[in-house]
């Protein structure tokens, strides 16, 4: 599979993760707190393996150094809003509140990927540096407890 598709799966999964723990009913319960746990482990193997495999790789490219940044500037974002939900009660309003906050970042973040860095990405990599670059994010992610 090549990096945009591995990429653009690992972005479902945390929309599919995000629609299922909005549709929980208010107080949640257990039910919440599971899907919050696994939101947070799937948000945080993302940066890990992405840093350091495809924007490492992008990173290091002169046309795209400030837009890599920019990315992981949100990525530091995305964390402190999961830090402060960890904060809250996840029955209560407050913290469904703070978790829009959290999915209105993250999909942005993802509409920059995919609709800005991916283009360029297959402009500057070529397809044996792009299948190189998801074999490692696999690796990393196996390494870093991927389930
Ligand atoms: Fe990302």
């Amino acid at each position: 599979m090549d990096i945009y598709s591995l990429l653009r799966q690992d972005h479902q999964r945390v929309k599919q993760l995000f629609d299922r723990i909005e549709a929980t009913e208010s107080g949640g319960g257990g039910k919440r707190e599971s899907l919050f746990t696994e939101i947070k482990k799937e948000l945080a193997l993302h940066k890990e393996a992405e840093e350091s495999t495809f924007y490492a790789a992008l990173g290091i490219l002169p046309e795209m150094s400030d837009r890599i940044e920019e990315a992981m500037e949100e990525h530091v974002d995305i964390e402190e809003l999961l830090q402060e939900l960890e904060e809250l009660d996840t029955g209560s309003d407050a913290f469904m509140a703070q978790l829009a906050e959290l999915r209105e970042e993250v999909e942005h973040h993802v509409g920059e990927e995919e609709n800005e860095i991916f283009p360029r990405a297959r402009e500057l990599l070529t397809e044996e540096q792009s299948d190189k670059i998801a074999q490692e994010m696999l690796a990393q992610k196996q390494r870093l407890g991927a389930s």
